[in-house]
Parts: C-alpha cells; structure tokens; sequence
C-alpha cells in the first residue's frame, strides 16, 4: 500500500493495484470480442466507478463514449433500501444505443437493479453491466451481470474509487477497511 498515511485504518490489502489492472485487461478482452463493430457508451455511476471506468475506456480497443450518472439510494449508512434518487442525470439519450453500466461494486443488488430497469426503459438496444466487485454473500436481488472482476467476501472495502466517508478512493489497492474506523 503506497499510502502509508492511512494504513492504520486498513485491516488488509484485498487486490493489489496490479491484480486490478491485469483483471481490468482481461474484461476488456472479453468486451472487444463481444461488441466487436459496435459503439459502445460507457454508461460510469459516480463517484465510485471513475477509476474503474478511467482505465478501463483506457484498456478498450473499440470506439466508445463515455457518460455519467449520479444516484443517491436512500436507506442506512451501510445498507441501500434500493429506492434511488437521480443526482445526475446523463447528457445522452439511450434510444438505440449500445449501453455498457460501468459500476464499481454491487452489493445487495438493489441500486443497480434500479438502475437497469431505467436505462432499459429509455429505448436502447441493449443495456449490459460491467462491475470491477461483486459480493455474493450480501446479494438480496439476483441480477444477469455480464462482466464480473473479483466475487469479495462480506467486508466493507476501500479504495481505487471506494469511500468510507468520501475517504481513501485514491488509493491504488483495495482494501478491507479497519473495524475502528467506523465503529
Ligand atoms: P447496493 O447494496 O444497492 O449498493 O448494491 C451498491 C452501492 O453501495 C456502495 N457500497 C460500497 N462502497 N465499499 C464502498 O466503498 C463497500 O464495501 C461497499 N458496498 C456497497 C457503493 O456505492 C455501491 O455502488
Ligand atoms: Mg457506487
């Protein structure tokens, strides 16, 4: 961990920055196959998917846009109610568009089975999901996720994009975030 500032609030480094940018080539790989001749929009939910979303669109050897959407799920600190808020709408329309929803990390399911049943009713030819994280053991909706970087186990996790308190997404690695940090 480069970040030695913080290491104290990290319990261990769960994958490196390297395991990241090879499984990061790999899903590009699998995605240039599959939308070989297509336009692709990159579809980011901010905040946590901009570094995913960086180096990945960096990694794909396929003509691609990019744009954003922000969304608030309301519900506890740690846990989404899966009633979601649009903060930031995207600039493009969907109509007929090839639709790739880059996400950091899906945890119960609930944010992004929203969010796909919104992009779904804005008429594009297909909507698919990209997400670096994914953890099984919290999954309360089941969802068809295309791409999958790294099934984690149960733990709270920072970095490369992923906040405690708006805290540590600049961290190359990810990380299991220490108990006493938030408790
Ligand atoms: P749901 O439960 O709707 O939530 O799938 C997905 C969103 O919750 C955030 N989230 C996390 N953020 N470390 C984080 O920094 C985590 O371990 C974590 N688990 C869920 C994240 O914003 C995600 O998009
Ligand atoms: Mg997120």
């Amino acid at each position: 961990m480069d970040s030695s500032d913080v290491s104290g609030d990290l319990t261990n480094v769960l994958i490196t920055e390297a395991e990241i940018h090879a499984k990061i080539a790999e899903l590009a790989r699998r995605i240039e196959a599959d939308y070989a001749g297509q336009d692709v929009l990159l579809v980011g939910v901010l905040k946590g998917a901009v570094m995913v979303m960086a180096d990945l669109a960096r990694e794909l050897r396929l003509p691609i846009t990019m744009d954003w959407m922000a969304v608030s799920s309301y519900g506890t600190s740690t846990q989404s109610s899966g009633v979601v808020r649009i903060l930031k709408d995207l600039d493009s329309e969907l109509e007929g568009r090839t639709v790739l929803i880059v996400e950091d990390i899906i945890d119960s399911g609930l944010t992004l089975s929203w969010l796909l049943g919104n992009l779904r009713s804005r008429g594009p030819a297909s909507v698919e999901v990209c997400a670096l994280l994914r953890k099984p053991d919290a999954v309360r909706i089941e969802l068809d996720v295309k791409y999958v970087g790294f099934d984690i186990p149960n733990d709270f996790v920072i970095g490369y994009g992923l906040d405690y308190a708006e805290k540590y997404r600049n961290l190359k690695d990810i990380a299991v975030l220490a108990p006493h940090v938030y408790s």
